[in-house]
């Protein structure tokens, strides 16, 4: 029995000594302690002893189980250690790579521009509206007095999104004067800034996708004079206070009377240069009284409501204000040229 004990000991810190995870020693600790393991087995047959070699080999299987539990854990140590110390190779850090850099973007120059529009706008009283890109041809065209014969209604200007031109990617964003006047509580005052869309060739001042800013404002004994006015005020605070303009007689459906705004060439004074194609003036943007039949078709009563409204591109206003001699800059989203401004 003493050289059984002997062997199990021996083969026990053998095996421990040459584990490589801690499952392995759990096994090992199974098979040598456990209920049916060696040791077990040969205390089994200590009944079969001498009464007085009882407590002699009663205690070398102590030793013995003391001597493996101790080893075990011994090696339990060094594995936790070594796999420690490969976690920390595998995880290693190199603090002495340099790091990436961050570049931070900024907002485009146009939206730069919009942003302080609707400032402006805001400061003057008006709600700033948000409003579809696929839009009914009933609010692009028809309620803004626009007809079905119209020539901005023809396939080769506009993008229809159903054969029979019911639906379309809006050309304007005059569909908002009626969906403000739709949806708004009398008096109104809003502006609508968006994207609108017509069957252009790309060029230095045209692209099938631009921004326009619509504006609309209804209330009793609106006038032309309150038309100028707020436009003028409008007009300066983006180009300069000294800005000179002027309203020429135009046409629009959806207003009566119509004009467009001119502004003096700031590069020549008016005199004719490069910039305003020799003219001296520069137009920025269209403006009207609300024909009465859109205001009636919405609702409201010509004879006691009047109103004015005016749409601005915002591609052309942003050119303007960088001094920016190609649309295709603002679209082409270079960052070399963005991270200009
Ligand atoms: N929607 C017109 C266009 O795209 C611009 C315009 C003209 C808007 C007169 C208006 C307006 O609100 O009153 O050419």
């Amino acid at each position: 029995m003493k050289e059984e004990l002997e062997t199990i000991r021996k083969n026990a810190l053998e095996s421990i000594g040459s584990t490589k995870a801690g499952a392995d020693l759990e096994a090992i600790r199974v098979k040598y302690l456990g209920k049916k393991g060696e040791l077990t087995a040969v205390l089994k047959q200590m009944g079969s002893l001498a009464a007085e070699m009882r407590p002699i080999m009663g205690q070398m299987a102590n030793d013995v189980r003391a001597s493996v539990e101790e080893a075990i854990e011994a090696q339990s140590a060094v594995l936790e250690q070594r796999a420690m110390e490969a976690r920390l190779r595998r995880e290693a850090v190199d603090v002495t790579i340099p790091g990436k850099k961050l570049t931070v973007g900024h907002k485009h120059p146009m939206y730069t521009v919009l942003d302080e529009i609707k400032d402006i706008f805001i400061s003057m009283g008006f709600e700033i509206l948000d409003g579809p890109e696929v839009e009914l041809a009933d609010y692009n065209f028809t309620r803004l007095n626009t007809p079905e014969d119209h020539p901005a209604r023809e396939w080769s200007d506009t993008f229809y999104l159903k054969e029979d031109s019911s639906i379309l990617l809006r050309t304007q964003t005059s569909n908002m004067q009626i969906r403000a006047m739709e949806t708004r509580p009398l008096p109104i005052r809003v502006m609508a800034p968006g994207r609108v869309y017509r069957k252009d060739e790309v060029d230095a001042t045209h692209s099938p996708m631009f921004h326009q800013i619509e504006g609309l404002v209804v209330d009793k004994g609106v006038t032309m004079g309150d038309l100028k006015g707020t436009l003028n005020a409008v007009i300066r605070q983006i180009y300069g206070p000294n800005t000179v303009t002027r309203f020429r007689p135009h046409h629009f459906p959806f207003t009566e009377p119509s004009c467009e705004m001119d502004i003096q060439c700031h590069k020549c004074g008016g005199v004719g240069c490069p910039t305003c194609k020799g003219e001296g003036w520069i137009e920025v943007l269209g403006a009207g009284m609300v024909h009465p039949k859109v205001l009636s078709g919405c609702g409201i009563d010509p004879e006691v409501y009047s109103g004015f409204a005016f749409g601005m591109g915002l591609e052309r206003l942003a050119l303007g204000r960088f001094k920016i001699s190609d649309m295709r800059l603002i679209f082409e989203n270079d960052v070399r040229f963005l991270n200009q401004f």
